[in-house]
């Protein structure tokens, strides 16, 4: 069977961008700089003219030992949806969740526009603000992406449950698509790594130009929110696999094989999409996140027997072919059964219990992470930090680990020990702003 071309390929609905855009006003670079006024929100939103021509200096050009950014490295911020959904998985993910410290609506809506302009700005490659060589200043840009390539950088903004509580009168906003996720049985949720008003994805095939955006984002919502929690992740590089296979999780199988095709346009509007209709129309257009930053026992899954293992997700190690195939990408028999009359994919098969008899689907896009060792037990603190998108809460994602709750033999190696939710908003236009459909 052909291999599915499924980890670098480009969606149609961020097109990738060729534009390194320099300084292209009348104004000289100083005079510009003369105008400007320095101030965390105020900084990014003031004088379009200004901000506009000074914030368009690409990070490349003012490098001195700049590294030129190929066009294929730029994925535009602005589309239909946002970016960093159904875009091909980076290397790194680098995930904020944030608190307002406002309660009022209008600081909302300006940091909205503030963070647009700056995702914008950094996934076209450009320095973010206006202030950036001026020595009486602090700077603008913290600076660490100078001279990197923009390292295909994606920014995805979602609203957590909290924003729809009483504080910005939005309650009667919320969605009936995205409500609280119960606690689902075995469940060990810690608060630190859990909830939030605001989730903000960054994802970027180079770690240190990731961390610049969250880091940067966390700067201009000085005032309004401040991060609650956030958490790295990895998977393998485009350097490491230039073949662009599948991923192989931290315990040794590939994973991303059954997900729905990201190309195919008409299946990421029945799983990923919410569709006008659907409910809420400010969503239409946007999608709902699900993160699950997920322990494994390491230790224990290590002692385990490869006979063990592969029983536990349904799939052989090697190839990620299913229990009783050869090719990794061909259908799951459940039905198929060994000469002693049992099921060669068992009952409590992860792949099995997650394929939901072929009726739900989800949009998987986890990263492995690597915290240190947890100082209480002397264990590594790694696993998988499971980020997935859908079109509704109720009918994808509660219902699919509800079950995997219930009976996946994966559970013996496994502890979900964070968990969020955000509403993704529809794709900024440009010249709008993210979240203008629900303010
Ligand atoms: C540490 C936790 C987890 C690990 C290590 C893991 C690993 C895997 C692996 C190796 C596969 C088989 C290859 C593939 O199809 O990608 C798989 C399939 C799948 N997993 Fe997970 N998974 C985890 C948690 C979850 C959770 C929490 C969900 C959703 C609630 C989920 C949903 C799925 C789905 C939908 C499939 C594809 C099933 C199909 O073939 O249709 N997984 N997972």
């Amino acid at each position: 069977m052909k291999k599915k071309a499924h980890n670098r390929t480009n969606t149609t609905e961020h097109k990738i961008d060729a534009g390194s855009s320099g300084t292209h006003g009348k104004l000289s670079r100083r005079e510009l700089l003369k105008m400007a006024g320095v101030g965390g929100i105020g900084l990014l939103l003031g004088g379009t003219s200004v901000g506009g021509l000074l914030s368009a200096t690409s990070r490349e050009s003012s490098a001195t030992n700049s590294l030129p950014s190929s066009a294929e490295d730029k994925i535009s911020f602005y589309g239909t949806h946002q970016s960093g959904i159904t875009t091909p998985a980076q290397n790194f993910v680098c995930f904020g969740a944030f608190d307002f410290t406002t309660t009022s609506i209008e600081d909302v809506r300006k940091l909205f526009q503030a963070w647009t302009k700056a995702a914008a700005a950094m996934s076209a490659g450009q320095m973010i603000g206006d202030v950036n060589d001026n020595l009486n200043m602090p700077p603008s840009d913290t600076g660490e992406a100078v001279g990197l390539s923009t390292s295909r950088l994606t920014i995805t903004f979602g609203a957590g449950p909290a924003l729809f509580d009483n504080r910005f009168g939005l309650a009667s906003k919320r969605p009936a698509a995205f409500p609280d996720l119960p606690k689902f049985v075995a469940d060990d949720i810690q608060p630190q790594w859990s909830g939030g008003d605001l989730g903000v994805q960054v994802c970027a095939d180079d770690l240190q130009v990731a961390f610049h955006a969250l880091r940067n984002l966390t700067r201009i919502a000085r005032g309004t929110a401040v991060l609650r929690w956030t958490q790295d992740g990895f998977q393998r590089s485009s350097q490491a696999d230039p073949s662009g296979s599948t991923p192989r999780n931290l315990m040794g199988f590939k994973d991303g094989t059954g997900n729905p095709d990201t190309n195919d346009k008409q299946k990421m509007n029945e799983v990923v999409w919410v569709q006008p209709g659907n409910g809420a129309s400010w969503m239409d257009g946007g999608s709902y996140m699900v993160v699950r930053r997920i322990r494994m026992r390491i230790e224990v899954w290590d002692r385990s027997t490869l006979q063990d293992q592969e029983v536990t997700f349904g799939r052989y190690r090697t190839t990620g072919a299913p229990l009783g195939g050869k090719d990794e990408f061909e259908p799951l028999d459940l039905e198929k059964r060994d000469a002693a009359g049992e099921l060669v994919i068992p009952a409590t098969a992860h792949s099995r219990l997650a394929h939901m008899d072929g009726k739900v689907q989800i949009l998987r896009r986890a990263f492995s992470y690597s915290s240190g060792l947890d100082a209480k037990t002397g264990q590594i603190d790694a696993g998988l930090f499971f980020i997935c998108y859908q079109q509704d809460l109720r009918t994808q994602f509660i219902p699919m680990q509800k079950k995997l709750a219930a009976t996946d033999k994966l559970n013996e190696y496994i502890v979900h020990v964070g968990s969020a939710t955000f509403a993704c908003f529809p794709g900024a236009r440009e010249g709008g702003y993210i979240g203008e459909t629900l303010l």
